[in-house]
């Protein structure tokens, strides 16, 4: 096996086992790409505090996301098409995640179904929803997750529609992929991922095919969206969901500190400060440049979680000092999926521990509740100077 001892040595691997459609679907963010960069960009602006000569003796990650002990606040975001990064995806990386003691969050576009993570483990995971134009279909959804044990539901609120990725049109991202010349290709290379593929029957969107009516392409992430998801959702349609789900309720796609203010009258459980790890509106702020204006409007009311950008511990660590109460990888622990299976999201979810733990200890903390901006240089003009 090869050593890993970085995010991007699974980045690596990934890129080279994964089919290239389903690289590039992971690697993309809308458009230019500004807020895809600068998602992690930004993380490198903040500088930490280092502190000297106190005890490192007994020190823990442990902590809580919206009242469930997770072994270090870092969750597994929700991926669409995981289980194309490598087969049975969504099952191995919610393993992997049980093992190590952090949530799981199933998509709503995932490959395998909500029952095929009850089936395969014992931890509840999260559910996270796209809000559809099918009623029956969405309450149906709802219900299976019920039935399955999700003790949080993830509530998408920045994808009504799909932002382009340019390379997805390009490719003709599709699940399973269609073969064409160039995808045969690619494939004679990928062998590894096609013999493992063959071995599995979970190839499609299994939370929707043979539950969702009239759908003419199952296989496109983009036609199915496009058809499916609606464009009338707004804080109403958050208050009819808040009032039908008596479980948690996490908002995910917050950016700014109105849409947290409503959030919070909403009554949700959390908010993910989000931009959809830069994959819809480009133009948009980072989220960790969002994270001190959000946390000063809502961060005494309400549990503030943080994706987009994170691909290392230190990462995490800014974050939390920052006032955030949990964090999500998704492309990281992608990366380790695609790399090396449900061993390697577990190496993905240690490398970002052991980041976190020797982070904390150089920068003088024992326990990860008690980061704070104490620990951190910020830049002054860190949020901009913005109008
Ligand atoms: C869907 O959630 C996507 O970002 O592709």
């Amino acid at each position: 096996m090869p050593i890993i001892t970085e995010i991007e040595d699974l980045k690596r691997l990934y890129k080279r086992r994964a089919p290239k459609m389903f690289y590039d679907y992971c690697e993309s963010g809308s458009w230019t790409e500004q807020t895809f960069r600068e998602n992690s960009s930004d993380f490198d602006r903040i500088r930490l505090r280092q502190k000297v000569a106190v005890d490192m003796e007994g020190r823990t990650t442990a902590s809580q996301m919206i009242g469930r002990d997770v072994a270090m606040p870092v969750a597994l975001a929700p991926v669409g098409m995981t289980g194309m990064q490598h087969a049975d995806g969504e099952i191995l990386a919610a393993k992997a995640a049980e093992k190590f003691g952090v949530p799981f969050t199933l998509s709503t576009m995932s490959i395998c179904s909500i029952e095929d993570i009850a089936e395969n483990t014992s931890a509840p995971f999260w559910f996270q929803l796209y809000v559809m134009r099918d009623a029956e279909f969405i309450a149906n959804l709802v219900n299976r997750a019920k039935d399955a044990n999700c003790d949080a539901m993830v509530l998408t609120l920045d994808l009504q529609l799909l932002g382009q990725r340019h390379k997805d049109l390009k490719n003709g991202l599709s699940a399973p992929p269609k073969l064409t010349p160039m995808v045969i290709l690619d494939l004679m290379t990928k062998w590894r991922w096609g013999l493992q593929m063959l071995q599995t029957h979970r190839r499609t969107f299994r939370n929707i095919v043979g539950h969702a009516k009239s759908v003419d392409d199952i296989s496109s992430l983009h036609s199915w969206t496009a058809q499916q998801f609606d464009l009338r959702l707004n804080w109403d349609t958050v208050k009819d969901y808040r009032k039908q789900w008596d479980r948690k309720l996490i908002l995910k796609g917050i950016l700014d500190a109105e849409d947290a203010k409503k959030a919070l009258q909403v009554g949700a459980d959390a908010i993910i400060v989000s931009n959809h790890g830069g994959r819809q509106l480009d133009g948009a702020m980072s989220s960790i440049t969002m994270l001190p204006q959000i946390m000063d409007a809502v961060g005494d009311k309400i549990e503030v979680h943080l994706d987009s950008g994170i691909r290392s511990g230190q990462d995490v660590l800014k974050a939390l000092a920052l006032g955030a109460k949990g964090t999500y990888i998704g492309r990281a622990f992608i990366y380790g999926l695609g790399a090396m299976g449900q061993q390697g999201v577990s190496e993905a979810l240690r490398v970002i521990h052991t980041e976190l733990d020797t982070t904390m200890a150089l920068c003088g903390e024992k326990d990860v509740k008690n980061l704070g901006k104490h620990n951190l240089l910020i830049p002054k003009d860190f949020s901009g100077d913005w109008q």
